[in-house]
C-alpha cells in the first residue's frame, strides 16, 4: 500500500474547496479538515460574547479558553465549540461577516495552526483553507489553488443558499465575497495567496465533479 500524502487546497472564499475537498477525501479514504470552520467558530465565540473584535490581544486570550473540534462522521464534518455542535450556527451571514476579522488577528492564526498540525500528523488528510499550502502544510504532496470569477462564485453561493430556504440577494453576496476576498488576501499574517509550488485550477467553467476528476487525477500521479 501508498503512503497517504497532505493534499492542501486553498482559494477565494465560495470557489467550491469544501465541496470538493470533501469528495477527494471520500475517494481517498483520507480526513478532510476544513480550517474556515474553526476560524468560523472562535467567530461564533467572539459575536456571543461581544468581545471587541479589532483586538489581537482578546482575540488570542478568548481561543485560550475555547475547544475547537472538527469530527468526521458519515453525514459529513461535525464542529464543536465548547462541546457544543455548531455546525450549523457558523454558516450564518452574521457569522460569514465577521469571520475575515477574526482571522486577520496573528495570536487566533498561530493557535489554529497549530491545531491544524496536529490534527494533520501522521494520516491522509485533504485540508482547505486560505494558508494551507503557504503556511499550515508546507510540505504537503499535492497543492491545489482553485478559483472561480467572483459572479460565478456569488452565484454558486446564491443557489446554495437557496436550497437551504435562505433569501440573500445575488448582489448583497457578491459584495460580501468581494470584501472578504480583500481583507483575506491583504491581511498581514499569512494571506490567501497561491503558494508557488501549488497548481492553478480555474473552476468557473467546471462541474463539482469534473473539477474533483481533476484533483484525485493529481493525487494519484503523486501517489504512485
Ligand atoms: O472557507 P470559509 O469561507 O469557511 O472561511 C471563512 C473565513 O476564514 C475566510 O474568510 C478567511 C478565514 N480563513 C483563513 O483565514 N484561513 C484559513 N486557513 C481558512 C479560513
Amino acid at each position: 500500500m501508498t503512503n497517504p500524502i497532505q493534499i492542501a487546497i486553498d482559494g477565494p472564499a465560495a470557489a467550491g474547496k469544501s465541496t470538493i475537498a470533501k469528495i477527494v477525501a471520500e475517494q481517498l479514504g483520507y480526513t478532510y479538515i476544513d480550517t474556515g470552520a474553526m476560524y468560523r467558530a472562535i467567530t461564533l465565540k467572539a459575536l456571543n460574547e461581544g468581545i471587541n473584535m479589532a483586538s489581537n490581544e482578546e482575540a488570542g486570550e478568548l481561543l485560550l479558553r475555547t475547544e475547537i473540534d472538527l469530527q468526521p462522521t458519515e453525514a459529513g464534518q461535525l464542529v464543536f465549540l465548547d462541546n457544543e455542535d455548531v455546525t450549523e450556527a457558523i454558516r450564518t451571514q452574521h457569522v460569514t461577516k465577521a469571520v475575515s476579522e477574526m482571522a486577520a488577528h496573528s495570536l487566533v492564526r498561530e493557535r489554529m495552526v497549530e491545531l491544524q498540525r496536529q490534527l494533520a500528523e501522521g494520516r491522509g488528510v485533504v485540508m482547505d483553507g486560505r494558508d494551507i499550502g503557504t503556511h499550515v502544510l508546507p510540505e504537503a504532496a499535492l497543492k491545489v489553488y482553485m478559483s472561480a470569477t467572483v459572479e460565478e462564485r456569488a452565484r454558486r453561493r446564491y443557489d446554495d443558499n437557496k436550497n437551504r430556504g435562505i433569501d440573500t440577494p445575488l448582489a448583497e453576496l457578491q459584495a460580501e465575497i468581494a470584501t472578504r476576498d480583500k481583507m483575506d488576501s491583504e491581511r498581514e499574517s499569512s494571506p490567501l495567496r497561491q503558494s508557488d509550488d501549488a497548481i492553478f485550477l480555474d473552476t468557473t467553467n467546471l462541474s463539482i465533479q469534473e473539477a474533483a476528476d481533476k484533483i484525485m487525477q493529481l493525487a494519484k500521479e503523486r501517489l504512485k
